[in-house]
């Protein structure tokens, strides 16, 4: 099977009460663990490049990779852009062989956002074959590539301009915010209450601005950016293994879960892939001083990030047997 765009996919995940990983890629190592995860689960997967990720290891490395994966495990594969740009970044991965892109003009007013996003979504559909579009309204708070938006700076998306952006732009899904965040530190801890044991609690994902979002687009994909959950067990592996991460905290698993089961379609994980890499390496280099083969440290870096995408398809986005 050849790579896919979300079109298909989408539908399926909107009528069968599921959603979609879409796991950010950099390197071998986490591409085969997302794929290997993906094909024990026999579910289908959304495997996005970031611009970062395109300068770290170049688009031609990462679209070979993405293609070995899908000649590997036969699963129906999307090779998405995640937060491209501007409309140059987004034709280069249309001509160069992505399947599907995301047009961020998110951070522009209303008006500029419609035509940046309408003239991605004009040259996608007319390429052979059809790549889809994704689109976002509103302002996460974290870091994604060099722009920071700090907690407080953000903007929740506003359900009263989501039919006239889908209808001005054609965009075949649409990112809004309500309440996650990029990276591994998505509240303050003066945001968040603590549980018996110290943990800290977030506040709730704003499900009233989803749900008024979707009953103003029945049937139309919505996507979920900043959705890592920032495993405790791992933060205390790199902790105890040479780390210092203080404070980490992520949404909810269980809010997600219920996120994928109404319109949400798309659940973009980065961090906790980002943090299972490391536990997996800071704790393989602590208990073997004297090991210096990538392949061993590495190797135990991917076995976590596999272990993780497993859990994610099957406990929180629901995709598994769905092919
Ligand atoms: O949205 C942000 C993703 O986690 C990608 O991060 O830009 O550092 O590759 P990056
Ligand atoms: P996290 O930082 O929560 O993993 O979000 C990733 C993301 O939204 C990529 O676009
Ligand atoms: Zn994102």
């Amino acid at each position: 099977m050849p790579l896919v765009n979300t079109k298909e996919m989408f539908a399926k995940a909107y009528n069968g009460g599921y959603a979609i990983g879409a796991f950010n890629c950099n390197n071998m190592e986490i591409v085969q663990a997302i794929t290997e995860a993906a094909k024990e689960c026999n579910s289908p997967v959304i495997l996005q490049v970031s611009a970062g990720a395109r300068k770290y290891a170049k688009p031609v490395y990462l679209r070979k990779m993405v293609e070995a994966a899908v000649e590997d495990t036969g699963l129906p594969i999307v090779l998405h852009l995640d937060h491209g740009a501007d409309f140059e970044m987004c034709k280069d991965c249309i001509d160069g062989g992505f399947t599907s892109v995301m047009i961020d003009a998110s951070s522009k007013p209303f008006e500029e956002n419609i035509e940046i996003t309408r003239k991605v979504v004009e040259y996608a559909h007319a390429h052979k074959p059809y790549v889809t579009v994704e689109a976002e309204l509103g302002t996460l708070a974290g870091i994604e590539d060099d722009v920071k938006v700090e907690h407080g700076a953000e903007s929740y998306t506003k359900p009263e301009d989501v039919e006239e952006f889908v209808r001005r732009t054609g965009c075949d899904s649409l990112a809004i915010a309500i309440g996650t965040s990029h990276g591994a530190y998505k509240f303050k801890p003066e945001q968040c209450t603590r549980d018996e044991n110290g943990v800290l609690c977030p506040p709730p994902l704003r499900f009233d601005i989803l749900e008024e979002v979707s009953k103003r687009l029945p049937g139309f994909p919505i996507v979920l950016h900043g959705s890592s959950s920032v495993n405790q067990e791992y933060v205390k592996i790199i902790n105890e293994n040479g780390g210092s991460l203080k404070d980490a905290v992520g949404v909810p698993e269980k809010q997600l879960r219920h996120a994928a089961q109404l319109a949400v379609c798309k659940i973009n994980i980065d961090s906790d892939l980002r943090l299972a890499m490391t536990a997996g390496i800071r704790e393989h280099m602590k208990a073997n001083p004297d090991h210096f083969d990538p392949r061993q440290y590495v190797g135990d870096g991917r076995k976590y990030v596999k272990e993780v995408v497993k859990h994610k398809i099957i406990e929180v986005l629901g995709s598994n047997d769905k092919i």
